[in-house]
């Protein structure tokens, strides 16, 4: 998987910003967009988009470094000192276009930490911290080699391996470093199988909102309301002296992450009950569809070492995932849903994560041709896309976190899979819109309503995406 070029895209964006330049093209009309009107822009106008990029490159980069811990990133100082599972993929993914034995460091190093049953954590405490809560004395962290909490997060890793794989120049260390990586990856995929869809449904469970990436997603709120909340230990929130409360998550839903952490811990994460005696169980899109896309990967990784006794292993995940995938499709909304196993219903909330299966490749042609519609509408209703929440839903806020909010990394994902389907012109509207909120600065995630930037500055996975999209648009010498 090629991360997309952005270059057509870049004078076009840069046109209506300049005096001079031409005026702003017209989205609505999808035919006019791809590379459209290039030839007509003038030497000024391509050397300020030229310099916009370089400037964005640059300060990517700088961002890698500044938030470099030795061998791992972390997401942003203050907020999120520790290695975080998902970011790190992602990240790598941005290390490798300007050091690519520092992106494999990082996929080492969370696999460092991986544990005997083979999960990869969701956080790695590699170092002391007190800017963030909860820290590894609440998770009671346990050294499984490493102090790390006791859940997980999508698996984009193989993704990213395969990714560093084919976009390797030194393929003898990444030939090494994959044949490394390969029997780790494949016990996660097994522990993912084993612990999370013990009843063999062909879809994992997400056991906790953290598990899922996007924390206080409006999908989660009907599970959530059936988590009690437990007479747990008084507790100081850190985020909130990093970031201004109005996009964070909601204290009622502090309590219920807080109390399932809790509640896991006592039975020291044991996975083959946390499964049975967790209170929150959803089919989450996001991770469904990354652990698809994932498989897929790992398969290509196999076939690349020769590893052909897993294919039948492999291909009977990815067989039971296609034939299960269509119950998460609610064909009235036109979106995917994740689904709540507790109660066996399909979540209402119809969030950016309904997207996540075009990037996956297990929409059908049809679902995906009905997506795209959905995503139009969004992008007709905000200023900026991919919200990561329907902007017409009650519970959109367009700066909570993931009630509203542009993600980059979720927009590179969604934009990878509409180019998988044939929506050029759809992806290319969202890579526009993706590189001038870069352009306000490298954030946790931007308004969309007037492209704002929020949440944390400085924001590792961000860069990596810039870093990931914008650099095979310079030209090589
Ligand atoms: C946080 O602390 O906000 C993280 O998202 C948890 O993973």
């Amino acid at each position: 998987m090629a991360p997309v070029a952005m270059l057509s895209t870049i004078p076009a964006t840069e046109a209506p910003a300049r005096p001079g330049c031409g005026g702003a093209l017209d989205y609505s009309t999808p035919a006019a967009v791809p590379g459209a009107k290039r030839a007509d822009l003038t030497d000024e106008c391509q050397s300020y988009a030229y310099k916009k990029l370089q400037t964005l490159l640059s300060d990517s980069r700088e961002i890698l470094i500044d938030n470099d811990q030795g061998g791992y990133t972390i997401p942003a100082k203050g907020l999120y000192p520790y290695q975080w599972n998902w970011d790190s993929a992602l990240v790598a993914m941005g290390w490798a276009t300007l050091d690519e034995a520092r992106a494999w460091e990082e996929m080492t190093k969370l696999f460092s930490a991986q544990w005997d049953d083979g999960m990869v954590s969701h956080i790695v405490f590699h170092k002391p911290s007190t800017t963030y809560f909860p820290g590894p004395e609440i998770w009671g962290s346990v050294e499984k080699p490493r102090k790390s909490t006791g859940i997980t997060q999508p698996p984009v890793a193989a993704i990213t391996v395969r990714n560093l794989f084919e976009q390797a120049v030194n393929k003898e260390l990444a030939l090494t470093k994959v044949r490394e990586l390969f029997p780790k990856l494949l016990s996660w995929h097994r522990w993912f199988k084993t612990a999370r869809d013990p009843e063999n449904t062909g879809l994992v469970a997400t056991l906790h909102p953290w598990e899922s990436g996007m924390d206080n997603s409006p999908a989660w709120d009907e599970p959530l309301r059936n988590v009690p909340v437990d007479d747990i230990p008084p507790y100081v929130r850190a985020d909130l002296t990093h970031v201004n409360s109005s996009m964070r998550p909601s204290q009622a839903e502090y309590d219920r992450f807080l109390t399932l952490v809790y509640r896991f811990r006592a039975v020291d994460y044991d996975c083959n009950q946390l499964y049975y005696l967790s209170p929150f169980r959803v089919t989450d899109l996001c991770t469904n569809s990354v652990l698809y896309r994932a498989n897929l990967s790992l398969r290509w990784l196999a076939e690349l070492l020769g590893e052909l006794d897993v294919l039948p292993e492999i291909d009977g995940w990815l067989e039971s995932t296609r034939a299960a995938f269509s119950s998460l499709y609610d064909p009235e909304a036109k979106m995917f849903k994740s689904k709540d196993q507790l109660t066996g219903k399909l979540l209402n909330a119809s969030t950016s994560a309904g997207f996540l299966p075009l990037f996956a490749r297990i929409a059908t042609p049809t679902q995906a041709q009905e997506l795209a519609g959905t995503l139009e509408r969004w992008l007709s209703c905000v200023k900026y896309g991919i919200p990561s929440n329907d902007p017409e839903s009650a519970d959109f806020e367009a700066l909570r976190y993931w009630r509203g909010p542009i993600w980059a990394i979720v927009n590179w994902m969604i934009t990878d899979g509409l180019r998988a389907y044939g929506f050029d012109s759809l992806a290319q509207r969202v890579e526009s819109d993706t590189y001038e909120l870069l352009g306000s600065g490298i954030y946790e995630y931007y308004d969309p309503t007037d492209g704002k930037p929020a949440g944390g500055g400085s924001f590792s996975w961000t860069a990596a995406m810039c870093l990931a999209w914008l650099s095979k648009a310079v030209p090589s010498s």
